[in-house]
């Protein structure tokens, strides 16, 4: 039996307000968010919800204790609908929050059924994540030391929200990385042995959808990312929904274990490995689902090219949107990419099984080595 399972109802809307307005967001939901975003699109609309902002808990990724501690205020407040607002961190946080559970580590620790405590409302206000769509949340127990996944129907939204408003005043880089993050979410998830026909779709039409509007901000500069930013934030959504069917390849396994050390941007950090790992799955497998790959890429650039100058030619956009650092920038020592290899192999199985082709040690190894 093979299943393609994605029940969120996406809403789109051109603004906050309208949103409000549809959902009729007031007493009784508690809105999970930035005070940077409350201020400019949410608090001037007056609505008489409650607020918990995310900084006042978590700085960075979400933590077990963060989590549990915004369990406990969300309890108090009388929450009947959580409303998440932000980049893939809140979402997830809500995610966990949305669970009937006591604790986080009941959730992992299986403990606690996997159900739903409280209705769900994800509003994605970047365009990577795809979390908004996704059936994952990853969260940093802190009591066992490292960042976990966790999956499953109860983790899907009751709606999933694209409102581009908030990606009109997103930072270049913030909004690069989440791109370049969701890019290869559909990347990867296509390439999968494990991919779906289904999930192809949708893989397939955001790996299209951001080549295109990454060729408009080559052509036409990086100003012109604004007017395709529903595009964008379609793309990342269209990325989730693939998501949900399997994990990322060893691209993402790279950037993780890499991530994980030194605390880099999760979609910088992927795109830096992403064409090291795919000349790899070019050289061993040059037919198969990269040719699709391919013709997506040359028929958006407007080119004719094999699968080897395809994926160097999507190098070359990338890089010439994004520059790529040297690992070694970020703290990496040279003669430690053995080290990084055996930890890919040993930490990140669940997405090494989802890679195009098997990759060794020895050219893991390689990998870290010519990206230093
Ligand atoms: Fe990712």
């Amino acid at each position: 039996m093979d299943k393609f399972h994605t029940p969120v109802t996406i809403y789109e809307f051109s603004d906050v307000k309208s949103f409000a307005d549809e959902f009729e967001i007031g007493k009784g939901d508690v809105l999970l968010t930035h005070r940077f975003l409350a201020a400019p699109y949410i608090e001037p609309l007056g609505l008489a919800c409650s607020y918990i902002f995310y900084e006042d808990y978590e700085t960075g990724e979400p933590s077990e204790n963060a989590v549990d501690a915004m369990r406990n205020v969300l309890r108090e407040a009388g929450c009947k609908r959580l409303i998440a607002i932000g980049g893939g961190s809140i979402l997830d946080a809500a995610k966990m929050l949305s669970i009937k559970a006591d604790a986080t580590a009941d959730i992992y620790a299986g403990t606690a059924p996997l159900e739903r405590g409280l209705p769900l409302v994800l509003v994605s206000t970047t365009c990577g994540t795809g979390s908004e769509t996704s059936n994952i949340a990853v969260i940093h127990m802190n009591s066992a030391g490292c960042k976990m996944g966790k999956s499953g129907p109860a983790f899907f939204g009751d709606a999933s929200v694209i409102i581009p408003q908030f990606l009109e005043n997103l930072p270049y880089d913030v909004f690069m990385f989440s791109a370049l993050d969701a890019l290869i979410h559909g990347i990867e998830v296509y390439l999968s042995p494990n991919a779906h026909a289904f999930s192809n779709v949708y893989s397939a039409e955001a790996v299209r959808l951001i080549v295109r509007g990454f060729q408009n901000m080559r052509l036409n500069g990086r100003d012109a990312r604004k007017g395709s930013l529903l595009s964008f934030a379609r793309a990342s959504s269209y990325a989730g929904i693939g998501l949900s069917h399997n994990p990322c390849g060893a691209i993402h396994a790279c950037a993780m274990v890499f991530g994980g050390i030194h605390h880099t941007a999760h979609g910088m950090t992927n795109a830096i490995f992403m064409h090291s790992i795919l000349k790899r799955y070019v050289k061993a497998k040059p037919d198969g689902a990269i040719q699709d790959l391919t013709k997506i890429i040359c028929e958006e650039l407007g080119v004719q090219l094999d699968a080897a100058g395809a994926i160097g030619a999507l190098n070359d956009l990338i890089t010439g949107l994004n520059p790529p650092r040297p690992l070694g920038k970020f703290g990496m020592e040279q003669t430690a990419a053995g080290e990084y290899a055996k930890k890919v192999l040993e930490t990140q199985q669940r997405l090494i099984a989802n890679s195009y082709v098997d990759i060794s040690a020895e050219e893991f190894t390689k990998v870290f080595e010519e990206l230093f």
